[in-house]
Parts: structure tokens; sequence; C-alpha cells
């Protein structure tokens, strides 16, 4: 498994004890300096300790190539630092000035089709490009020149959200950089050939010159499949060898300063490979905006659930999250009351030990001027503003009580998600475009948490085989040594969970042949000759199954023709004879070694699932004892390293207030009271947390 740089966190200024983080991103210069002041003033009523400074300031700092300007920069830190607040500080390199662009049209990126990204808002750089990296250093090596002494920077904040605005760059320079990606990744033209099965469709290659991006082919055309896959590795490469070439010099200048780069990890946030890129950083710290309506809760939990399995455990930093509706959706919905709070103490209770917003105060110019801040429109006397300061001080007493020094603990289940899954499935030639790894780990994270078990997300390359039941949702690719690890962990006795879409192909999208799941069909002890995804675009078609337990399968259903003698059909389907469903098996068991593995044959969607889960844990042997409404609440612990310490998070998961055990003393309650007799009562977006 990939070697991990050393855990380095932001340490506390001069004179101050280590606290939980809590801040923005704060850009003070888009407002006059008079307005500082005030900032200074609330960030203090508010408990605020640290800022991200700079991250969009390029033109300001180097207004003119070579010429820097830091008086202003200098003045903001000084006034924070004085003020005891601490900077995580940005190399700035995230959007690059006017006259850059100008002098050096050949930075910007291109599209699939040749267009170019044009200046007008930000990131239109090209990750590929030596110009770009070479002004972008420069800046790197000013800012860290200048700060290298400054006490009040306790961080670095490389770029901002790499790959946000430029994922993709189809220029010149990025099929040289592809070529050598190729190269390096394969060694000969032949591997390549293989790889992307090129003998399909006369696109054999000669040559690593032959290599370019999968540029326009024409619309209702399929780009080949293994090429598209490495595409988006190289992609997700490419922004990361940028981040690292600013990070290398940086640390070169200030070595000890911690450097971190803001990830965006979500559940349908895959544009990076973020375990990948959680290897090159000192602390992981993640972006998330939550999902309006009733995932909220639950996707913002399995998202912060999955940041701190990238982060193998170790503290992470929420780096930007909103106090209420950002403005980039078609419809921007507010926070419901009570969600500010409880949506920041959702990411602390699975190991975020800093919660910071975009940003301070609210822009009253500019793109994000209708994306709510710390400091709203409306001002100090304003309920977002108030809120802001009741979490300022639940954070200060959770300090108090000792939540630092714990972390997230380890659950009974762990739910596998994997980038490169998803890449695949996103290729648009497959059984059902219906079908995408990332939206099945979520359905089993809820399900599961609807029978009180709250699972661990965690990176398809992180120690999965170590937890007591694993899930493999549409894992659809599994190369080989996925594959052992599958193998071992069942036959050692582990009880395995998988779906349909399961190990379908290896690493280069090449399928598993003989009936899927190819390379663990005996494990599962089932066999699939076919699929049958299910839909309503044309009439009559199959859009749905019963199954014999009342729940109803949509979108894709396996078509599973034969079961090892070892296995046990705990459901089928029932449908009209015609359709060949009728007692086709959609939920098995098969014992393997020492361990057994369930197989779920069609899509159940949360609901489903949940109503399955009963059933299905007993028949693993996994007892999870749930009392009726265990699923009302999601109850996260953190615990310190003897286990003797805990702090028990319970959020209220309906629209209704429940009244719910609580063991121990209740140190934090927004919405909720304890009521002295070992419960508390929650309100809807409410939240507990109790101290053992
Ligand atoms: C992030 C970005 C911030 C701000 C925020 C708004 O993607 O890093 O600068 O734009 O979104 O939600």
């Amino acid at each position: 498994m990939a070697q991990h740089r050393p855990f380095r966190w932001p340490q506390p200024l001069e004179g101050q004890e280590a606290r939980i983080w809590y801040g923005g991103d704060y850009n003070p210069d888009q407002w006059p300096e008079e307005v500082w002041d005030d900032d200074i003033r609330l960030m203090t009523k508010a408990g605020v300790n640290l800022v991200s400074v700079g991250i969009f300031s390029w033109a300001k700092i180097e207004p003119r190539e070579g010429v820097f300007d830091f008086d202003w920069l200098d003045r903001i830190i000084d006034k924070l630092g004085k003020a005891g607040i601490a900077v995580d500080l940005a190399s700035a390199t995230a959007s690059p000035p006017m006259w850059l662009t100008q002098a050096h049209p050949e930075v910007l990126w291109q599209d699939y089709r040749g267009d170019v990204c044009q200046p007008g808002a930000r990131q239109h750089w090209r990750p590929t490009s030596p110009v770009f990296r070479e002004y972008a250093l420069k800046l790197c090596r000013a800012m860290a020149e200048h700060y290298k002494d400054n006490p009040y920077v306790v961080a670095w904040h490389v770029s901002n959200e790499y790959g946000c605005h430029n994922r993709f760059d189809y220029s010149e320079d990025a099929e040289r950089a592809f070529q050598d990606w190729c190269k390096e990744r394969y060694g000969t033209i032949d591997a390549v050939n293989d790889a992307w099965g090129t003998a399909f469709w006369a696109q054999h290659m000669n040559d690593f010159s032959e290599i370019v991006p999968p540029r326009f082919i024409g619309d209702g055309n399929f780009m080949n499949p293994g090429k598209l896959l490495d595409w988006k590795r190289f992609s997700s490469d490419a922004l990361k060898a940028f981040y690292i070439a600013e990070r290398d010099l940086l640390e070169e200048l200030t070595p000890g300063r911690p450097l971190t780069t803001n990830f965006m990890v979500s559940a349908g946030g895959t544009g990076m490979n973020y375990d990948d890129w959680g290897t090159e950083v000192d602390f992981v710290s993640n972006d998330h905006y939550f999902t309006p309506g009733e995932a909220h809760l639950d996707e913002m939990a399995y998202s912060a659930s999955l940041t701190d399995g990238i982060a193998r455990k170790n503290p992470w930093f929420l780096m930007e999250n909103s106090t209420g509706a950002v403005n980039w959706r078609p419809i921007n919905y507010r926070k419901e009351p009570g969600q500010l709070v409880r949506d920041a103490l959702v990411h602390l209770s699975m190991g975020a030990d800093a919660i910071c917003y975009f940003q301070w105060r609210q822009s009253k110019a500019g793109a994000e001027k209708f994306h709510t801040a710390m400091v709203p429109h409306a001002g100090e006397d304003s309920q977002d503003f108030r809120d802001v300061c009741e979490l300022g001080g639940d954070l200060q007493r959770l300090a108090d009580e000792g939540l630092l020094g714990t972390k997230l603990a380890k659950s009974r289940v762990a739910v596998v998600f994997d980038y490169e899954s998803e890449w695949a499935t996103e290729h648009t030639a497959t059984p059902t475009q219906q079908v995408r790894h990332w939206t099945e780990p979520l359905a089993w994270f809820r399900a599961l948490a609807d029978q009180g078990v709250t699972a661990d997300v965690v990176p398809v390359r992180s120690d999965w085989d170590s937890y007591e039941a694993v899930v493999l949702p549409s894992l659809y690719i599994l190369d080989e040594e996925t594959t052992r690890r599958v193998r071992d962990y069942v036959a050692k006795g582990g009880k395995l969970f998988v779906t349909y879409y399961t190990g379908l192909s290896d690493e280069k999208d090449h399928i598993w042949l003989g009936g899927y799941p190819g390379s663990i069909r005996d494990v599962v002890g089932v066999r699939i000759e076919e699929f049958a995804p299910m839909g309503n675009d044309f009439e009559g078609t199959l859009d749905h199954l019963e199954l014999t337990n009342g729940t109803v399968a949509h979108d894709f259903a396996d078509v599973i023709t034969s079961v090892a003698d070892s296995a046990r059909v705990l459901e089928t389907y029932k449908s009209d004879p015609w359709v060949g469903m009728n007692g086709v098996p959609a939920i098995t068991v098969n014992e393997y070694g020492d361990g057994k593995a369930a197989y779920v044959g069609c899509r159940l969607g949360r609901d489903g699932l949940a109503k399955s889960l009963p059933e299905l844990l007993d028949a693993m042997g996994i007892d999870v004892a749930a009392p009726a409404g265990a699923g009302d609440v999601l109850r996260v612990e953190r615990a310190n390293e003897t286990g003797d310490v805990t702090f028990e998070f319970l959020f209220n998961r309906t629209h209704r207030a429940v009244t719910v055990p609580a063991d121990g003393e209740t140190i934090v309650a927004s919405l909720a009271q304890a009521n002295g007799d070992g419960t508390v009562t929650i309100d809807p977006n409410g939240v507990a947390i109790v101290k053992r």
C-alpha cells in the first residue's frame, strides 16, 4: 500500500494551547482596510482562531510581473496574529493575474474541442504548462521567502481545490505530458496497446507519439474506455505533480511548516483520486458543501467518514463548508435553523479537528456575492452570526472537555469506495448509464444507519480487511491485488457483502472472463451470465423486479445462472414468466473458508437494502441488536487511544423530536436537551454530545 507522508498538524501560536481550529477563508483584499478592525473584533467575538488568507490574491501580491507588494498582507497578518488568530497562508497560485495570461495565452487550458478557456473566472491555467509552472513557482518562492519566519503563519494552503475548473486540459502540453505518463506507466507502446485494447476499431499505435488526448470524436461515438480511464488517472496525476512542485518548493524554504491542499470529497465528487492525493499532504483538508433535501445529513456524514478514511484516522481539517446557501446551484436552498451548528458537528464527530467556512465575510461584489458566509450581508445582528458564535463556544467547550486527542472510533463495518471504479463506470458504453459506482456505497451507508450501524467509509487501498464486515458496493474494478485481499479476507473468517456490478473488470478495464464476477466467483458462490438492466425509456420494458421479501429492485439486476453448493439463496425474483427472471436468485450467502460472502444481485436502493438487511445480517452472523427506532439517530463516537474517554455524538435523522438513550454527561446540546433519566430529546436538526 502507498506510503503516506508523516502526519503533521498546524501548531498553536506561541503561548496558546491547542484548540479546535475554527475560522474560514478570509479575503481582506476585497474590503477597505477600515473593515479589517471590525473583522478582527467579530472574529474574536465568535471564537475564530484561524483564517486562510491570500487564496485568490495573486493579482494583488504581484500586480505586475516580478513586482511584489506584501505590505497589505503583512499588515493584516500582523493584526490577525496579534489578536491571537493564526494564519493558514495560501501559495496564492490558484488564479493567475491578467498580465500573465495576456503575455502568455499558451498557459490557458483547452477543452476537448480545442476551445480555449479564457480569463474571466478562475483556474484558467493548464497543469502541464511549463510556462505557468515557472510563474507559479516564482510566486511560491516569493511567498515562502517573505513569510518564512512569520510567527503567525501555521500552515501552507497550497493553491485551491486543484481541478475544480481545470480537471481536463486537452492542449499540446497535455498531449506531451500524457505520452510521458503512458511511457512511465506502461514502458512500451505494445503494453499501452494491450491495456487500451486497440485491436478493436483499428486503434493500434506504433509509437508513443501517436498517443493523443481523448479529444472530440463526434457526438454519439464512444471513446476507447481504457484510454479514457487512463486519461482520468493522468489528469489527477498531472494536477498532483503541479501540487507537489509547489509543495516541495515551499517545504524547502520553510521546513517544518505543515502543508495541505483542500480536497473536494463528497459522495458524488470524484474529480481527483483523493485517496491517492492523501498520501502527499501533511494533513488532509476537505471542502464539503451540503446536498439539499432529504439526503443532507446522511450524505454529509458519509463524505466526512470517507474523508476520515482518506486521512487514515489522523485528524483532518474541514477547510470549507457553508453557513447556509451556496450560490452555484440552479436553486440555492437555505440551511434550516440548527443546521449550521449541526453540520459542523457532523464533520467534527467524524474526526475533523478544524471547522472552517467559505468564507468569513460575505462579498458585496463578484461572482460569489450571494454565497452565505460567517458574517452575512445583514451583518453582526443576524441569526447566522449568532449561530457562528454559538458554534465557537461549543468548539471551545469540546476542547476543554478533551475532545482533541480523540479520533473517530473504528466501526464494525467498512463500506469500500473506489475512485477508479467510479471513473470506469462513468463510461457511456456500459450495460446501463443508470448504474455508476458512487451511489451504491452511499445507499449502503444509509441503509446500515437505518439499522443503527454507523459504518466507516474507506478507500479500497486502505485496511478494510481489518473490519468484522466489509461491503464491496458496485466495486466495478477488482485488480489482482484487491482480488487476493478479498479472497484472504473471507477465507480467514471475514464477512463480506458484494453487490451487482462488482468485480467485472481489472485495472485496465478488461473483463474478467468465465461469468461474472470473474475474479471472485468462487468467493461469492454465484455465476452470472447476463445482466438485466431496467428502465422505461421504451414502452413495455422491464422497469422493476419484485423480490420474495417484498422489496423492489430498479435499474439493474444480475441474471444469476448458477449458485454453488456452499451457497444459500435467501431471496429470488417474482415476476411474470415472460421476463425470464422468475425464481432467479437475488440475494445469496456463501460459505468460503472460515468466512461468509453475501451477494446482492440487484439495485435495491437505501429502502430496499434497509428492509433486507435484518435477514441478511442474521444470515451472515452479524448481531447488531438494533432496537426499534435505532435508525432515528446517527450515533458517531470519538475515543482516545485507550478507549477510556469517549464522546458520543447523536444526530437526529428524522423530522420529529426523538427521545433516545444517552449514556454519559451531555456536554453540548443544540436543539436538544438531556432529560436527567439517561435519555436525551433531540429536535429535528438537533445534536447532543455525550461524554463518558
Ligand atoms: C469552493 C472554492 C471557494 C468558493 C466555494 C463556494 O469550491 O474553493 O473558493 O468558491 O467553493 O462554495
